[in-house]
């Protein structure tokens, strides 16, 4: 018999199996090998490669600009620091909108060269044939509702949605909509609480919230905001749980003045 014990993989199975015995599930982003295995150490359900990586690890002001190939590299260094979390990565922007084949072929790519567990991707109603393909082939998909950030321009703010009744009814039916096209999860960003409420009452797959209260079945966060090293992004949503970002730009102070001091090495410290 093995010393080693076996780790228990999440699956999308896992996460409908927690929305019914009323467990919260827990996702956060990571980007890159050395986080994705801090972020699975810590015990969290699912990991997203989000396409915020395009904000935060290359600086762009919105999600717009990130290309297939870069998700695909993001993902392909999560997966290798990732022993137990259910990996999903987000298709970006103009990969799945054009038309089904064009969604498929992304996904596919995801989950071939990436190797992803799963796929996330923005929208309801307006892409009923992609996600009905790429859940045809086999492929795990998470939906995206509320503020979705790849429709930043459309919105023009990136304010809470769906405050009024017309879009609050349409993100129920697109809940829907979802559930019955075979999405394992869907996430909920930036929108009331009572409605992200209501929308979890709705569906029988597990909804996962971002600035949409206590009462959606689990609860992502961006991981540079959570552990604070994105000073400048402070919404009411976000509870940080460290400063990172003076802990780091105080090393890095200390470690140029013991070098310009020549106490840095010492002999301790040299060959
Ligand atoms: O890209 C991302 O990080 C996301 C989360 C905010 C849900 O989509």
């Amino acid at each position: 018999m093995s010393v080693h014990s076996e780790i228990k993989k999440i699956t999308t199975e896992t996460l409908r199996k927690m929305k019914f015995d009323k467990e919260k599930i827990t996702m956060l982003t990571a980007y890159d090998f050395t986080t994705a295995k801090m972020v699975d150490a810590g015990g969290v359900d699912s990991i997203l490669i989000g396409d915020s990586a395009a904000n935060v690890m290359a600086g762009h002001e919105t999600t717009l600009p990130i290309t297939l190939d870069q998700m695909i590299y993001h993902t392909q260094c999560v997966v290798r620091g990732v022993e137990r979390a259910l990996v999903v990565a987000d298709l970006p922007f103009g990969t799945y909108q054009s038309n089904p084949e064009k969604a498929l072929e992304s996904a596919v790519r995801m989950m071939k060269e990436g190797g992803a567990h799963a796929i996330k991707i923005e929208g309801g109603k307006e892409i009923e044939e992609s996600i009905r393909k790429i859940v045809n082939a086999g492929i795990p998909v998470c939906g995206h509702l509320g503020l979705t950030p790849q429709s930043i321009y459309q919105f023009g703010t990136y304010k809470v949605r769906a405050k009024e009744d017309a879009e609050a009814e349409k993100l129920i039916a697109d809940c829907k909509l979802l559930e019955e096209l075979g999405c394992f999860a869907v996430v909920l960003e930036k929108i009331p609480a009572a409605l992200a409420k209501k929308a979890s009452e709705s569906i029988s797959i597990p909804t996962i919230g971002i600035g949409a209260g206590p009462d959606c079945d689990g609860q992502v966060l961006v991981y540079h905001d959570m552990v604070g090293m994105n000073q400048g992004f402070s919404p009411k949503f976000l509870r940080r749980y460290l400063d990172l970002y003076s802990e780091i730009t105080g090393a890095v102070s200390q470690y140029v003045k013991d070098v310009k001091s020549s106490d840095f090495p010492n002999d301790k410290e040299s060959y």
